[in-house]
């Protein structure tokens, strides 16, 4: 188990492996910053991803978008755990737009931990702190759809 995980729930710990092991294949020449994030879904199941950077940098997908892609492909449906794992110093927090995408599917209490392969800092989240008062489908049920 790599340095610091041994305070984790092993879960959690399970799912910041499972990030550092596909690390080494982030996509990242332009920032030189490797991301690669692990999501569980409700059947238990691991899906990892990877930031995927382009030549139009805006093309830019990040790590975590990329894990949950992998989760709906496969047939997952809800988040219930997160790991972020970079080569940065401090552990990174998701950026606003995988925040949202994560609140699509996990409820506020889920929990985010970030890692640093680096130093072997942790931090550890709820999806709700880091995106309080999320929109999500719930705020468009009554639309009518025809
Ligand atoms: N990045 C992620 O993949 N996830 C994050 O949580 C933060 C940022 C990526 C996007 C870009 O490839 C690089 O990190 C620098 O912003």
């Amino acid at each position: 188990m790599a340095r610091g995980l041994e305070k984790l729930p092993g879960e959690l710990a399970e799912l910041v492996d499972a990030a550092l092991r596909v690390l080494p294949n982030s996509y990242a020449p332009y920032s030189n910053v490797h991301v690669a994030a692990a999501v569980r879904d409700e059947k238990g199941r691991i899906h990892v991803g990877v930031n995927v950077e382009n030549a139009s940098y805006g093309l830019t997908v990040c790590a975590e978008r990329n894990a949950v892609a992998a989760m709906i492909a496969a047939g997952g449906r809800r988040v219930v755990g997160v790991a972020v794992v970079s080569d940065m110093r401090e552990p990174l927090p998701p950026c606003g737009a995988c925040r949202q995408v994560l609140a699509e599917f996990s409820d506020p209490d889920t929990l985010v931990v970030s890692y640093s392969a680096r130093t072997g800092r942790l931090c550890v989240w709820k999806l709700g702190e880091l995106l309080p008062y999320a929109f999500t489908a719930s705020h468009i049920e009554d639309v009518g759809h025809g």
